[in-house]
């Protein structure tokens, strides 16, 4: 199974542009601009996180580029710290591959975070677009237009997402509740909407970690799954996997770097702290199991992959421990 899979705000991206709640006019805009898609001008997505600004860009693609989706769209981040002449670099190249695909009318470069960069960087992005123009599409994606420059802001259709209103926050989510076979206490869907305050992103998610327990929503589970810190939700992870439970901890562990963001060498660290307060031969073994992974880590390998490899062995370890 994905990763994808597991988590819902993914599960439940919307696949078409008359299934994002809430954003009625940019839908009404970007209906005929996907009509006549030789014609589509650059596009900049300005709106609050979690109100289907991504969501928008990739539908977009798929019914641009179709099944060259994938191979023809390059998604970056604009504010990338490495510096705006990698995101250069690597636009270049993907906008002048010779084999281009005579079946597409552009390839598209969607652009993340594009008002967290200098105007510097900006005015190097703004001739960026226009060397690749002949080719290439730009969406541009940011929180507030006002930081984008002007020259940028003028070869851009602006869309101005909204923050999604409590009700068609509650209304998706009781939607996932009753497809994920989730029940919900009265209140607890309005509590969760008031918690996420129009982040649809943050309110699925809560509601995820809220129900991922089992039996009903309570208030009591969305309030502690709002307030927990990175030290609090690693340890669980580890205790949960140290308990044999490997599928629960695994879904953890994906919503720690999914959707909290924490760095995966925090998730080491913390985890080391809790293995080491553990004693005898299944504590030993598990030090030694996370000094490893820790190592794969460093040299570069897939933290992903790696940590859900580390839990693997830790469930492990306990049900050896459990035989002997
Ligand atoms: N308008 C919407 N309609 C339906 N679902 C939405 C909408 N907006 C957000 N979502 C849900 O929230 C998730 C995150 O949305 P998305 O990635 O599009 O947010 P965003 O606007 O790009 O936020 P950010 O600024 O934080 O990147 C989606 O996968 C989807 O499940
Ligand atoms: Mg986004």
């Amino acid at each position: 199974m994905s990763f994808d899979g597991l988590m819902w705000v993914e599960k439940y991206r919307p696949r078409k542009i008359d299934d994002l709640v809430n954003q009625d006019e940019v839908k009404e805009r970007l209906k005929p601009l996907l009509e006549n898609k030789r014609e589509l001008p650059h596009l900049l997505f300005a709106g609050p996180p979690g109100s289907g600004k991504t969501t928008a860009a990739m539908i977009i693609a798929r019914e641009l580029l179709g099944e060259y989706y994938a191979d023809s769209t390059l998604s970056l981040n604009a504010s990338d710290e490495r510096g705006i002449d990698i995101v250069r670099e690597r636009i270049k190249k993907f906008a002048s591959y010779l084999d281009r695909n005579e079946s597409i009318p552009f390839r598209l470069v969607i652009l993340d975070e594009a008002d967290e960069t200098t105007s510097d960087a900006q005015t190097a992005l703004r001739r960026i677009m226009e060397e690749t123009s002949r080719h290439t599409r730009f969406i541009l994606i940011c929180n507030y237009s006002t930081n984008i420059i002007e020259p940028i802001q003028s070869r851009c259709a602006i869309f101005r997402f909204k923050k999604i209103g409590q009700r068609e926050v509650v209304a998706r989510l009781e939607r996932i509740a009753k497809d994920e076979g989730v029940r919900a206490g009265p209140g607890v869907l309005e509590a969760v909407a008031a918690a996420c305050d129009g982040d649809l992103r943050q309110g699925i998610n809560l509601l995820q970690a809220a129900s991922a327990g089992g039996g009903e929503v309570t208030i009591e589970k969305v309030n502690a799954a709002t307030g927990r810190t990175a030290k609090e939700r690693a340890t669980e992870i580890v205790r949960l996997a140290m308990g044999g439970d490997f599928g629960s901890a695994r879904l953890k562990l994906v919503e720690f770097t999914r959707v909290y963001g924490i760095p995966e060498s925090d998730f080491l660290r913390f985890a080391n702290e809790e293995i080491a307060k553990g004693e005898g031969e299944e504590a030993a073994r598990a030090i030694r199991v996370l000094a490893e992974y820790d190592y794969r880590l460093a040299v570069g390998a897939n933290p992903e992959v790696q940590l859900t490899a580390l839990l693997a062995e830790l469930a492990a370890l306990h049900k050896r421990g459990g035989k002997a």
